[in-house]
């Protein structure tokens, strides 16, 4: 079995470690290959098919990445088209889904797109499958991100994975590397945060100003993932800090993105991120520079004077594109992999053990309520929501966790309790009786998680369960992501439930654009 064949890649963690290890061997064979020209093992990867069909959708201005997938789609023979998306029906108020699928059911096979909203590949693979099973296709596209939003940019990640690679005499053991610039909306970099897990042993120095500073949500996942963070606000605070990286990978201040306020700031934060020539002497002289590109003429942060110096790896690292998303192709359309022996996937931890049903304690006269929870005769008492300092913020998320599971028009009321350590926590009681089912308890869980739900009928607990965050939270339609460029926000108008992930630290990740929410922040504003 194959399992690249038909594999879409919406994050670079869809592709696991090991697959991306098998990946950039297969791009060294094709790279060595294409320098001596050697037919016969390029054919190895080549498709060979003209009705292989492999559509370019670029929602977004792009010039290297468009082009390179451009040409290593010709490398394939292959059926190669481009919607021109400034005269399509998008701008008549046509839906990505009703677009795409019209698209799949004209023989296309691999989709490469590119939007500001993020997280559409990920919805569009699964919404395809859907539309080619309905119209008996006999085949469902495969589809690459070629970055989306502030999200990620998972090819941009596997070329610079490679040029690292090269300069580390192809060794997996360990990297340390600077990301140099604007940390705020660069996707590139987002895309390390999962990416550089390749390496056995990570260090990353983040070098920005505040404003361009690296996302919180992505700092946490790269602390989570084992990586060593530093953070510096500027390359001249940076080559005086011990320990300087000798692969520095810059990104572009994205202009484009930013509001008024700071573009006033421009000069002065490019100056932080744009490196000079007085810093030439300060820096090892096998430190190389990569960049995704492009540079800007007029501010460029790697000034041409470096262009023919031993630090360019941009270059390189630029027609290492090309390369890699041959390979990418190959792999997808099931011409190579099949050699690959796939290493078993951690095994994901059971849906069931997040809500735990635990023996009622013994509720007779002499049993010992805690403070303010008398017992009531029928109903349900939550209790252990949250523990904390802080009584008003307690009382505020009781007033969530009530609304979210309905029980704003019930009788009964919430408690705030102090425990013996000192700390506060909620309990929320209901007499009365009310039907529990396991859907509600999957919202308490996540709304939640730590609490403990009691049903209580003739004075007694019959029922009591335990909480924890559940691994994923969906299927509830007053669940939104918060972030207003996700495809499943409501403000895009694309109707897509949304989907969270629970992370290690305890966050919900959005499914499709990663965003990073509390418990409290998943469900939609005014509930
Ligand atoms: C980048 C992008 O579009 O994310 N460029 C690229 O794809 N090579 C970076 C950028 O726009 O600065």
């Amino acid at each position: 079995m194959n399992v690249f064949k038909g594999k879409s890649l919406n994050v670079i963690s869809d592709y696991s470690i090991d697959e991306r290890r098998y990946f950039f061997r297969k791009v060294k064979e094709l790279k060595d290959a294409i320098i001596s020209s050697d037919e016969k093992k390029l054919d190895e990867f080549r498709i060979n098919d003209p009705d292989f069909g492999i559509y370019e959708v670029f929602l977004e201005n792009s010039t290297r990445t468009r082009e390179s997938f451009r040409n290593a789609a010709k490398f394939h023979h292959a059926k190669v088209s481009e919607l021109l998306t400034e005269n399509s029906s998008i701008n008549k108020g046509e839906s990505f889904a009703d677009t795409f699928n019209m698209l799949t059911g004209y023989e296309n096979s691999i989709f490469i797109v590119r939007s500001t909203v993020e997280g559409l590949t990920k919805w569009l693979s699964e919404e395809t499958k859907e539309y080619a099973s309905r119209n008996g296709l006999k085949y469902a596209p495969s589809f690459i991100n070629a970055g989306d939003g502030k999200h990620e940019h998972p090819t941009q990640e596997l070329l610079d994975e490679f040029t690292f690679l090269e300069d580390n005499d192809m060794s997996f053991d360990s990297i340390h590397v600077a990301l140099v610039g604007d940390l705020f909306h660069g996707r590139t970099v987002h895309s390390k945060a999962d990416g550089l897990m390749l390496f056995d042993r990570v260090k990353v120095d983040l070098v920005a100003p505040d404003e361009l500073a690296m996302p919180e949500n992505y700092v946490e996942k790269m602390k989570e993932n084992g990586f060593e963070v530093r953070s510096f606000k500027s390359i001249e605070e940076y080559i005086k800090s011990d320990d300087v990286a000798n692969k520095w990978y810059f990104t572009r201040p994205q202009l484009e993105r930013m509001g008024d306020k700071i573009l006033q700031k421009a000069p002065l934060l490019r100056g932080a991120i744009t490196f000079k020539k007085e810093f030439l002497p300060l820096i090892d002289p096998n430190t190389k520079f990569y960049h995704p590109l492009p540079r800007h003429k007029e501010f460029p942060t790697i000034p041409s004077f470096l262009d023919s110096t031993p630090f360019n790896a941009w270059e390189r690292q630029a027609i290492n594109g090309y390369y890699c998303r041959i390979v990418l192709i190959s792999l997808i359309s099931g011409k190579v992999g099949e050699d690959y022996v796939p290493k078993e996937r951690e095994e994901e931890k059971s849906e069931k053990d997040y809500i735990v049903q635990v023996k009622p304690e013994n509720t007779s006269k002499h049993s010992n309520y805690s403070e303010g929870v008398r017992p009531i005769k029928e109903g349900i008492v939550i209790d252990h929501i949250d523990k904390g300092e802080n009584p008003a913020e307690i009382r505020k998320h009781m007033a969530l966790v009530s609304s979210v599971l309905k029980l704003d028009d019930e009788r009964g009321g919430e408690w705030i309790s102090k425990g013996q350590d000192g700390r506060y926590k909620g309990i929320i009681f209901r007499p009365g009786y009310i039907d529990i089912d396991r859907k509600s308890l999957k919202r308490l869980a996540a709304v939640a998680p730590g609490s403990t739900l009691n049903i209580i009928q003739d004075g007694n607990v019959i029922y009591k369960y335990r909480t924890h965050m559940p691994p994923r939270i969906y299927n509830f339609d007053d669940l939104e992501c918060k972030n207003e460029n996700c495809i499943s926000n409501a403000k895009n108008k694309e109707g897509i439930p949304s989907m969270f992930y629970k992370t290690k630290d305890g966050h919900f990740s959005c499914a499709y654009c990663s965003t990073f929410h509390s418990f409290k922040e998943i469900w939609k504003k005014g509930k």
